[in-house]
């Protein structure tokens, strides 16, 4: 899985924290003692990562970001790439405004999958995965399963997950974006957390006076 690519792409020639992100770092690096604190570099590859969503619109971590983040954690700048590279929910080149990832993999495919990816073609006005529309407004790539599969299937848009799609509720939400709505994540059908389709059928008839505190 790599991450979504265009064709060519110019890196910044600087990046700094803003305060936002240092107060984020702040609070992430009280978690690891000093000599741990390379631990925090998931963490703050996001912190990166997000501050470009803000400052730019578009969410990515250039390889100058990776450098204060090795700078910053004493480590070496080859450790952060190597993170940064492997994970593909970091976006080393530019990307859209909006980021759709499509869930390809089994539970969501055989739940109707291709035709999410058809509407996102359709509607996002993309060629394919790892394309980002002339408009600068979408990315899509394909991801691994997102671990909502008993939803399936799944769109994810930047962090959030919309679930239980089909080709006309992917159409709607990608129309919705376009206007600057976000429609509320979870699942377009309505249905409660994970509960069956139609329901919950379990845990429906004990009697409150047995629920023991
Ligand atoms: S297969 Fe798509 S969320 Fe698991």
């Amino acid at each position: 899985m790599s991450a979504p690519h265009s064709h060519t792409h110019e890196e910044p020639a600087s990046f700094a924290f803003d305060a936002d992100s240092e107060a984020q770092i702040a609070k992430i690096l009280a978690r690891y003692p000093e000599s741990k604190k390379a631990s925090g570099v998931i963490p703050l590859l996001y912190v990166a990562q997000k501050q470009m969503g803000r400052l730019t619109g578009s969410a990515w971590t250039p390889r100058i970001a990776m450098d204060t983040i090795a700078e910053r954690l004493g480590m070496a700048p080859i450790r952060v790439y190597e993170v940064a590279t492997f994970y593909f929910m970091f976006n080393t080149k530019p990307i859209g405004r909006f980021h759709l990832q499509v869930c390809g993999t089994t539970p969501c495919w055989l739940r109707g999958s291709d035709e999410v990816l058809r509407a996102c073609k359709d509607a996002g006005h993309l060629k394919g995965y790892g394309d980002t529309s002339e408009d600068g407004i979408f990315t899509m790539t394909e991801v691994e399963c997102l671990g909502g599969c008993v939803n399936a299937p799944i769109l994810q848009v930047d962090d959030d997950y919309y679930e239980d799609m089909d080709y006309d509720s992917t159409v709607k939400l990608i129309e919705a974006l376009k206007r600057g709505e976000r429609p509320t994540p979870g699942s377009v059908t309505g249905r409660q957390g994970s509960a069956p389709i139609g329901g919950a059928e379990t845990v429906l008839d004990i009697p409150m006076a047995d629920v023991k505190e």
